[in-house]
């Protein structure tokens, strides 16, 4: 299955794509995560996209196009994966499309998690994880254990200014591309404002 999932900054795609690759067997391959972790390795990619990343901003089409169908290019991808946090803009949208239909395949669903923006900046700023296995926690919606508390870290991102310019990204930026793939039959729409489970829940539903 070749899957996006979308939807605004904290909404869950992280959460639940964690909940479904045992599911669907697919690699999971979120922009976010790759640049942070360019970031973290100090890069030449990392250290370009940093500022734009810790002010809530989007890192250039340019770098991060390339960076997805490198990647998506890997013998792992050969029967499916599950993008998450890309794309992000209608020119993203534009270049995938055109590397998906020169590679001769199809896209098989955009799944788009909803959450109303009031719930988003509580989600993000008590968002927490793991270092060591790169768990998503929420202080309040879901503590880590007592034996992990001690070693969570924030995002460097996950301020409420960071949030809110992230929020207005998304709106400008993002949500542009839902009527896009709606023209293609391509989006089903899950209501993410509910415990993690209850939306796996709705998503495996929304899949079937
Ligand atoms: P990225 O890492 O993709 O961030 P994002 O899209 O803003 O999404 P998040 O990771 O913040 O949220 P999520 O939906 O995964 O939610 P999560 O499951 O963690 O991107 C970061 C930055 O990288 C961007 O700002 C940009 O600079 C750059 N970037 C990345 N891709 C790019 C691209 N394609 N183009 C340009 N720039 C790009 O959940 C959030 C919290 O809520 C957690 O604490 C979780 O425990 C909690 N939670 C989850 N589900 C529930 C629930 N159902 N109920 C209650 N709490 C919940």
């Amino acid at each position: 299955m070749r899957m996006i999932l979308v939807g605004p900054p904290g909404a869950g795609k992280g959460t639940q794509a964690a909940k479904l690759i045992d599911t669907y067997k697919i690699p999971h391959i979120s922009t976010g995560d790759m640049l942070r972790a360019a970031k973290k390795a100090g890069t030449e990619m990392g250290k370009k996209a940093a500022a734009f990343m810790d002010a809530g901003n989007l890192v250039p089409d340019e770098v991060v196009i390339g960076l997805v169908i490198d990647r998506i290019a890997e013998s792992d991808c050969k029967e499916g994966f599950m993008l998450d946090g890309f794309p992000r803009t209608r020119p993203q949208a534009e270049a995938l499309d055109a590397e998906l239909t020169k590679a001769g395949v199809k896209l098989d669903v955009v799944l788009f998690i909803e959450v109303p923006d009031e719930l988003i900046v509580d989600r993000i700023t008590g968002r927490r994880s793991d270092p060591e296995t790169g768990a998503i926690y929420h202080l309040q919606f879901n503590p880590p254990p007592a034996d992990v508390a001690g070693r969570v870290v924030q995002r460097k991102d996950d301020t409420k200014e960071a949030c809110v310019a992230r929020l207005q990204k998304y709106h400008s930026e993002t949500a542009p591309i839902i009527p896009f793939y709606e023209e293609h039959g391509l989006i089903r729409r899950v209501d993410g404002n509910a415990a993690p489970d209850e939306v796996t829940a709705r998503i495996k539903a929304a899949l079937a």
